[in-house]
């Protein structure tokens, strides 16, 4: 495994291997690396003969009261457990490496930023297309890997890869969850022992309303009150969005029917959680 943290070394590394017609999986992270990132890292090995990840905290996509100063890092476990994976290349370049200049060209998300994350994080989006263009380029994937927990990003990104016809496959993997359900994710170390107890009631309430609509029941506004109630109830966190969208448009719906995704943020005292669950009404 090798770890590169400049671009030039890179584009040289990826050049060796594509000249070998090598292909390459990618999986970009912000590292503190857990068994979401490992289940990402290890579809790519098992559909790749390269796998490149990427950890690289990227100032872009925070806003100016958000977390990343005290976003967590952990680089040597992170080796470790990319080592574990099998993984090829290390990508771990410094803001200033991945950004020497103020960028001259900027990137808008256009469509399905007014819900959701986009609404109460503005301008996260944007960056996160922003760093994620730059490393397809740097890193040229046959494959890339990203999680069904961050549901609007993935929706946001295929977009982005059809829109500028990235010759590039997007690959959704599956959230991965704590045995109580929660799930996995970098900020859960920043939960009170109290809010981690609670956590679980996030991924419970978005199962509850999964019953309601198996049940009959079509109205997205009942669905989000009883989530609204029980989140209430179960827990000391400050719901930030309930929303029942289609998915991946993230339209409004007037009556649950189609592909839809429920999704949810909840602030607690210093992580703020996102969950959803993506599913189909006949
Ligand atoms: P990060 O939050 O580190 O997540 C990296 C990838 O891991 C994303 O695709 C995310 O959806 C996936 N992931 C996180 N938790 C998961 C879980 N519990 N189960 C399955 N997958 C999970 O998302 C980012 O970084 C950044 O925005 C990035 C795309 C790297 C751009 O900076």
């Amino acid at each position: 495994m090798r770890v590169i943290t400049t671009i030039s070394e890179l584009k040289e590394a990826i050049q060796a291997e594509k000249s070998q017609q090598n292909t390459i999986g990618f999986v970009p992270t912000m590292g503190y690396l857990h068994e979401g990132h490992r289940a990402l890292l290890k579809k790519a090995r098992q559909e790749n003969q390269i796998v490149v990840l990427s950890i690289f905290v990227n100032p872009l996509q925070f806003g100016p009261n958000e977390d990343l100063e005290t976003y967590p890092r952990d680089f040597e476990q992170d080796q470790k457990v990319a080592g574990e994976e099998g993984v090829d290349i290390i990508f771990y370049p410094s803001v200033t490496e991945m950004y020497p200049n103020e960028l001259s060209v900027t990137m808008t998300v256009n469509k399905r930023t007014d819900v959701l994350c986009g609404e109460s994080r503005p301008g996260h989006f944007d960056g996160v297309v922003a760093v994620v263009t730059k490393l397809f380029h740097l890193v040229q994937p046959d494959k890339a890997y990203f999680g069904k927990k961050d549901a609007q990003q993935l929706a946001i990104i295929d977009g982005l890869v059809n829109d500028y016809n990235f010759p590039l496959q997007i690959v959704p993997v599956d959230t991965v969850r704590e045995h109580d359900g929660l799930a996995k994710s970098s900020r859960n170390v920043y939960l009170t022992e109290k809010e981690r107890a609670e956590a679980p009631a996030l991924y419970s309430s978005l199962l509850m309303a999964v019953d309601l609509i198996k049940a009959g029941e079509d109205n997205p506004e009942s669905i989000v009150n009883a989530i609204t109630d029980r989140i209430k109830t179960e827990t000391s966190g400050e719901i930030d969005y309930i929303s029942i969208l289609t998915y991946p448009g993230l339209e409004n719906m007037e009556i649950i029917k189609g592909r839809y995704i429920i999704a949810l943020a909840v602030k607690f005292t210093k992580a703020r959680l996102i969950d959803n669950v993506i599913l189909v009404e006949e």
